[in-house]
């Protein structure tokens, strides 16, 4: 039988090791404050965010949603972010994406001051990311080390393939495997024979956004697989990309979803935006 790997407990104790150190840094006046950018009413949007407010408030945070119909232009949203950037109590700024037709969410991004950027999605913050120079990583990518770590598999010298290439998972996933020295593959829509090139993963991360896209045929016996997705099956249940009852006899170890990488998003925000408060109080 695999591991199943339990997203959920070390989320949890990722945020108990928030909360521990922000108990400490309140002690010396300090909270952490997070504030969150709403707009629009996406229904998936409201509940990730409904979600952030929540571990918040758990890990002790001080957060504020800032909730704008989607008419808002883009002027006002950017005027927003310049009073947030300039505000001392706000050490993380984050704009829940996507956002409504008509503005422009890459502008948006690169409005947030990079030192508040706890998305990790500012040029300049990705940029670090390509160099291994980092003080944050993108949320989800860091939850998936995580959950890889609590393995215990060694990454270095492992075939590692990652499926997707977007610049919220793929792309950084594929650098953070890097840099702990896996030989890394990056498959997409373009990519010839994508079951030889996935069969050879030691560590497979699927993050394509299409329900049960990894059967067994595609998975090596022994991988530990890694499940990005958040999709609906043909009955409407919640499922990821793999085929979780098909493909887990395969492998050591493979997250469920829901409970494997979703709750590690969030404790890797609340742990990005701990290491904003201390980098902006000369703690870090
Ligand atoms: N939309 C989906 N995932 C994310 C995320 O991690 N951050 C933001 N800001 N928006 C998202």
């Amino acid at each position: 039988m695999p591991q199943i790997i339990d997203g959920k407990a070390i989320s949890a104790k990722v945020r108990a090791e928030v909360a521990e150190q922000t108990a400490a840094l309140k002690q010396r006046g300090i909270t952490p404050g997070l504030a969150v950018i709403i707009v629009g009413d996406d229904p998936a949007s409201r509940v990730y965010v409904n979600n952030k407010k929540k571990a918040c408030a758990e890990v002790g945070f001080y957060s504020e949603e800032h909730a704008l119909p989607a008419t808002t232009t883009q002027d006002e949203l950017l005027a927003l972010i310049k009073c947030l950037n300039a505000r001392s109590d706000i050490n993380g700024i984050l704009c829940q994406l996507p956002l409504p037709k008509g503005l422009d969410d890459k502008a948006v991004i690169e409005s947030i001051a990079p030192i508040k950027d706890v998305d990790a999605f500012h040029a300049s913050n990705v940029g670090r990311i390509m160099l291994g120079e980092y003080s944050f990583l993108p949320c989800t990518p860091a939850g998936v080390m995580e959950l890889i770590h609590s393995t215990g598999i060694e990454v270095s010298g492992k075939e590692c393939v990652v499926i997707g290439r977007s610049n919220i998972v793929g792309k950084p996933m594929a650098m953070l495997l890097l840099h702990e020295n896996g030989t890394v593959t990056i498959c997409h829509s373009r990519t010839r024979d994508l079951a030889e090139v996935t069969r050879r993963a030691d560590i497979l991360v699927a993050a394509v956004g299409k329900a049960k896209f990894v059967t067994p045929d595609m998975v090596k016996e022994g991988a530990v697989v890694i499940d990005v997705g958040m999709n609906r099956d043909e009955n409407g249940k919640l499922c990821g990309d793999v085929d979780f009852d098909a493909v887990a006899p395969k492998c050591s170890a493979i997250t469920p979803v829901p409970g494997g990488v979703g709750p590690m998003t969030i404790a890797m925000l609340m742990r990005n935006t701990l290491t904003a408060a201390l980098l902006q109080n000369g703690l870090e």
